[in-house]
């Protein structure tokens, strides 16, 4: 019998995509096989992101395109899941009226049922409930055949609720993996051909706080740091206000544990945090960064900023491009701030008008650019430790991979180097990336 086919399409964060590989998994038990091509699709699957206005008009724009299929097909299924689903819930069905299916965020382990109940007897299905304990939670997501490097998702949900953002409003309270499951998953990945592990979280130093006994992120880092096969360690993301010196103290302790952390600032003005409700002030941060470059001084560290969150003023965001002079990030992730439904920020006094947020937002990027070829300039000449993934995607006969400080690097190499760790000399340095030469002497060090 011929496979039923599964596309599906994901939008927002690396949570989304994780999740999505598990529908995958899910489905493959109902029949389904995934297929690159949604024209030969008998089940469509969005996943969907609500973090800001934009990512939503994208996803709109996207199932219009699938209306046409719907017409040609009228047997075909076409569902939304993630966090815009979760948000809209059956409205969505009045948004998009072809839409068959809405599963939201703690609902995904029930989608075989749900979509055998629609093959069987029609009709639109919405469930968005949430659960004490998400069921997906524990079900490993499948990394595309020949990866090197993937994510593994050590808990669900968040508990801060900063001011703007709608998380934890859709994907509800912390829950962690216990740390045995999540080492099992591990074990399994390095026999797949896995040497790198991202750890996945929206604040990983909260780990183990839903679980008995005393397991914190450190233990869970260092039972990884044990793992044969596993070379190199990672995660995101962190929140400043959690990052213990016992998280700090692992940079210098744990082989594996590569040397970046991503530590989302958001502003560099404490008048701005603290409407945020983040938790810490500037000098806090800049503290916690000195910490770490004492205990590691070659640690990349990047952030996140949102600019023109309602009451930021102009002294605000110089404070914002001063931090950023000082601290002088790896590489920066800047949004204009963007207002989401049900957030404690919507409605806020003073908000900032688009054009000053847009002007806000190109004056930072182009300081941040300035930093990163400045950064990535300053590996020229040196050696650096590279994971090699796969191939140069635009089609020269390179090789690609990451240092440790998670900087991109393109070298002249052969396939068989894939998924081992080699030592390159940087050439050249350009806005995104690297290039060297692969070390000739002692070649590739197998893990
Ligand atoms: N849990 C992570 C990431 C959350 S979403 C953390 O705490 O860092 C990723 C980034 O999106 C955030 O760091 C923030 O910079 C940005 N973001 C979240 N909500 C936003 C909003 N309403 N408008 C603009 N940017 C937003
Ligand atoms: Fe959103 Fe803040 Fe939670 Fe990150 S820590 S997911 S920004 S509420
Ligand atoms: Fe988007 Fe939800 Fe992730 S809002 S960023 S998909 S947690």
């Amino acid at each position: 019998m011929g496979k039923k086919k599964l596309y599906i399409q994901t939008f927002g964060c690396q949570m989304n995509v994780q999740d999505a590989q598990k529908m995958a998994v899910l489905l493959e038990e109902s029949g389904y096989g995934t297929t690159d091509d949604p024209e030969q699709a008998d089940l469509i699957l969005v996943n969907t992101c609500s973090i800001r206005e934009k990512a939503a008009q994208k996803i709109y724009s996207q199932l219009g395109r699938f209306r046409e299929l719907k017409e040609r097909n009228p047997r075909l299924l076409i569902g939304v899941g993630g966090c815009l689903a979760q948000q809209w819930g059956d409205r969505f069905f009045r948004r998009v009226p072809y839409l068959d299916l809405v599963v939201g965020t703690h609902q995904i382990h029930r989608l075989p049922e749900m979509v055998g109940e629609l093959e069987r007897a029609g009709g639109r299905i919405v469930e968005t409930g949430f659960c004490d304990r998400v069921g997906s939670l524990d079900i490993p997501a499948q990394p595309a055949a020949g990866a090197v490097s993937t994510f593994v998702t050590i808990m669900q949900g968040c508990n801060n609720f900063c001011a703007y953002c709608v998380v934890p409003h859709l994907r509800g309270r912390e829950q962690s993996r216990p740390l045995p499951e999540i080492l099992r998953e591990i074990e399994t990945l390095t026999a797949q051909g896995i040497r790198e592990v991202t750890l996945l979280g929206q604040n990983v130093n909260s780990y183990g706080q839903t679980l008995p006994g005393e397991t914190d992120f450190t233990q869970l880092i260092s039972a990884i740091g044990k793992v044969p096969g596993i070379g190199r360690i990672r995660f995101t993301t962190s929140h400043p206000k959690d990052l213990s010196p016992r998280l700090i103290a692992c940079f210098g302790e744990i082989a594996s544990l590569c040397e970046h952390i991503h530590l989302p600032v958001q502003s560099g003005s404490d008048r701005v945090l603290r409407r945020m409700n983040r938790g810490y002030t500037a000098e806090a941060y800049r503290e916690k960064v000195a910490e770490l470059r004492r205990v590691c001084p070659e640690i990349s560290i990047t952030s996140d900023v949102i600019v023109g969150f309602p009451g930021e003023e102009e002294e605000d965001f110089q404070q914002t491009l001063e931090l950023m002079r000082e601290i002088r990030f790896d590489n920066l992730f800047s949004f204009h701030y963007s207002e989401r439904e049900g957030t404690a920020a919507v409605g806020m006094d003073r908000p900032v008008c688009e054009g000053v947020k847009r002007e806000r937002l190109r004056a930072l990027q182009a300081l941040q650019a300035a930093h990163t070829l400045e950064k990535n300039r300053a590996c020229v000449g040196r050696w650096e430790s590279v994971l090699v993934e796969g191939q140069n995607r635009n089609g020269c006969e390179e090789m690609t991979g990451r240092t440790r400080g998670n900087r991109i690097v393109h070298f002249p190499g052969r396939t068989g180097l894939i998924g081992k760790t080699v030592s390159v000399r940087i050439g050249e340095a350009f806005a995104h990336s690297l290039r060297g030469e692969v070390e000739e002497r002692g070649g590739a060090d197998v893990h």
